[in-house]
């Protein structure tokens, strides 16, 4: 299976931290943050990355990973040359998916203990066309993209970091897709930030009925803020460096 390993953005809420370099190569106590995501993909049965980051500091992830030998993984390295929305860098990955290729999309600064396979197998038996995101309970949903659900519990639509959130979920930065997101994708417009939101594709998915969802059981974290990187370490301090 292919997996899309997110690692660009300005990291603007980890400033100046991220005056430095790009956020995903900040250490999670005793690794960079963005060993923990490829070992989340390999051990959810990716063998093929394709992992997409900005020219600023590719080199420093070419470094680190190679050609993926090692790691579990072979990587393919696509640059976005501008930050302009998580879609717009899950865009760069079409020419390398088929058109029902179903793949797994992995923000690298959500850090998670479950394993993802169980998740990739249930996304297996979803049609053609349809679309899954992994939930969370979080004491902060505000943050992220929260789910609305309808009375069947199917999500009619995410609102993204609403004030008044209407549930006590995130939409974690796991994704899974088949090639029908490229048509998606080229069919949604910039938001107000002007980037290409995940969200507004989610919510093509879930507009259509063709989003399913499933909760994480174990830790997760998106370690984007000071507070939660700092978190992140704790909690793999806690677990003796596991990886
Ligand atoms: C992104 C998504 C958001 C999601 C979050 C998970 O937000 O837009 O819906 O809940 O990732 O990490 P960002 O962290 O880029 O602001």
């Amino acid at each position: 299976m292919k997996a899309i390993l997110l690692a660009g953005g300005t990291g603007t809420r980890l400033m100046p931290l991220t005056g430095l370099m790009n956020k995903h190569l900040l250490p999670v106590y005793n690794y960079p943050m963005i060993h923990y995501a490829v070992n989340t993909l390999a051990a959810a049965g990716a063998d093929e990355i394709l992992f997409i980051t900005g020219r600023r500091s590719a080199g420093m992830f070419i470094e680190y990973f190679g050609s993926g030998r090692g790691h579990g993984a072979s990587i393919t390295y696509l640059i976005q040359e501008e930050a302009g929305g998580i879609a717009q860098a899950l865009e760069l990955a079409k020419p390398y998916v088929g058109k029902e290729e179903k793949f797994l999309m992995l923000l690298g600064d959500n850090l998670v203990d479950d394993s993802l396979e169980p998740y990739v197998k249930a996304y297996e038996k979803e049609p053609a066309g349809s679309a899954m995101v992994l939930l969370k309970e979080v004491p902060d949903p505000e943050r992220y993209g929260v789910p609305v659900f309808d009375e069947g519990g199917k999500i009619i639509r995410i609102e993204e970091k609403p004030a008044a959130p209407a549930c006590s979920y995130s939409v974690t930065g796991i994704y899974l897709y088949d090639g029908s997101v490229f048509d998606v994708v080229s069919a949604i417009a910039p938001s107000g930030r002007g980037e290409l939101e995940i969200t507004d594709v989610n919510n093509v998915y879930a507009a259509a009925g063709k989003l399913a969802h499933a909760m994480l059981q174990g830790w997760w974290a998106d370690a984007g803020t000071f507070d939660s990187l700092l978190e992140a370490a704790r909690h793999k301090k806690d677990g003796e460096g596991q990886k």
